[in-house]
């Protein structure tokens, strides 16, 4: 059956890319920065709005809507075995500041164009299929990356925490949740997916590297995904009159956060392997003001590799070099706290072989590859069988206003989901 549906149906996967690339822009409105950039904080006021938007646009394709208590949104299209685990499929739409449209958009957006590509090719699924929006892929409100995703896989510790999680401006994780609507329940272990929720999950993302565009390949199936860390440091001293305090009398906090940064990129160069990456992308001065010595300083440090040892000893190094840098600078540590260490994540053999015989029966190029970002992918994995689908992106720009992926890129990308996900309902 899925054969011949493969076989005579591929002609006929029409996707609609003047309303997708509309839905698109659309969605980048709802924005806390001016276009081209996007920033889609979560659960702020745009985020409420993007959210009302996708859940319009999953009525409109025909979907059952439900959202769990962190604001996950699952759209279900019933297959003729509704007891079977259903195939799924999503991603995200928060931003981080000055980001992009593309990055995770066109992973729900994608989504629910290939709903109505098969539905307009007349397909019916065995299995159920279902759309997912992830709450907070991004880590920027809570420092939580992969929020909605990690709590579905089913992290105890997570549920636990979120609690008594704050933002910066000392909102709670759960009063930011009420308000946007959710978290009517505190107990958040009431996300947690049962193991046979899902047989399989499928992700669709732009690369957010150069290799596709560079090799003129029009699909990337993704092998694994890169392990990732984050870790949060602060460093404190005494402060003091930035003419007034003479230099042996300073224990200046920012110095000792400016040394750290330096030895991140150290570390992660003396790893000897290209994929070792670090970066500071946070470092706040406490008072912050030009003609006061730092007394507080704050790192937030990210970093990735392919191996989890690797990254692991990395770490290890820049715990020792925090140490030896607040000795010798006579500042404390008034923390160093690693806020995740997740392990990689491998796609499952037979979700590739699905998108493999998807891009065959397009006569779309494809290319097996790593994921260097992470995605909500990294968590279901441990719930479904995992696969993602990455399509080309404009000189691989991500995380920035730049950002770009073509309608014909995303329309391939589209189709071998719709394919794939077709594929994986009959399995
Ligand atoms: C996700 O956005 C990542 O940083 O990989
Ligand atoms: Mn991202
Ligand atoms: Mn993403
Ligand atoms: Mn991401």
């Amino acid at each position: 059956l899925v054969h011949q549906f493969q076989s005579s149906s591929s002609l006929s996967l029409v996707v609609d890319s003047l309303n997708l690339s509309k839905q698109i822009d659309d969605l980048s409105s709802f924005s806390d920065s001016p276009s081209p950039s996007v920033t889609r904080i979560l659960y702020s006021d745009n985020d409420v709005r993007a959210r009302s938007f996708i859940k319009n646009l999953m009525a409109d394709a025909g979907l059952s809507i439900r959202e769990d208590s962190v604001g996950n949104i699952f759209g279900r299209w019933e297959g003729s075995e509704p007891d079977l685990s259903a195939v799924s499929t999503g991603s995200h739409i928060d931003a981080i500041p000055y980001s992009g449209k593309y990055d995770g958009v066109v992973g729900v957006l994608g989504a629910i164009q290939a709903i109505h590509v098969l539905n307009r090719s007349g397909f019916k699924p065995k299995r159920s299929l279902e759309v997912i929006m992830f709450t907070s892929e991004e880590p920027t409100r809570y420092g939580i990356s992969c929020l909605g995703s990690r709590l579905l896989a089913g992290s105890v510790s997570l549920a636990e925490t979120l609690k008594q999680t704050v933002d910066n401006h000392n909102i709670s994780f759960l009063d930011a949740a009420k308000s946007a609507g959710y978290a009517k329940n505190e107990d958040f272990s009431n996300v947690f997916l049962d193991d046979q929720t899902y047989s399989a999950f499928v992700e669709l993302h732009i690369e957010q590297g150069p290799i596709l565009e560079n090799e003129g390949v029009s699909i990337g199936i993704v092998t694994a995904i890169a392990a990732p860390a984050s870790i949060k440091v602060e460093f404190g001293g005494n402060g003091g009159h930035a003419g007034a305090v003479l230099m042996p009398q300073r224990n200046d906090a920012g110095l000792a956060a400016a040394e750290l940064a330096l030895a991140v990129e150290k570390h992660v160069l003396e790893s000897g392997s290209i994929d070792t990456v670090g970066t500071v992308g946070i470092l706040e001065l406490h008072p912050g003001a030009i003609n006061s010595i730092p007394s507080k300083a704050h790192v937030e440090i990210d970093t990735r590799d392919i191996d989890e040892k690797r990254r692991n000893n990395v770490i290890e190094k820049i715990h020792e070099s925090a140490v030896e840098i607040s000795k010798r600078r006579g500042v404390e540590i008034l923390e160093f706290k690693i806020v995740n260490q997740d392990p990689p994540a491998l796609s499952d053999e037979s979700v590739i072989k699905a998108m493999e015989s998807a891009t065959q029966v397009l006569n779309l190029s494809n290319k097996k590859m790593i994921s260097r970002a992470y995605h909500d992918s990294l968590f279901m994995a441990r719930k479904a069988a995992m696969g993602m689908i990455f399509i080309p992106c404009y000189k691989g720009y991500s995380h920035k206003p730049e950002e770009y992926a073509s309608p014909e890129d995303i329309a391939n990308g589209v189709k071998v989901l719709a394919l794939t996900l077709a594929n994986l309902s009959f399995n």
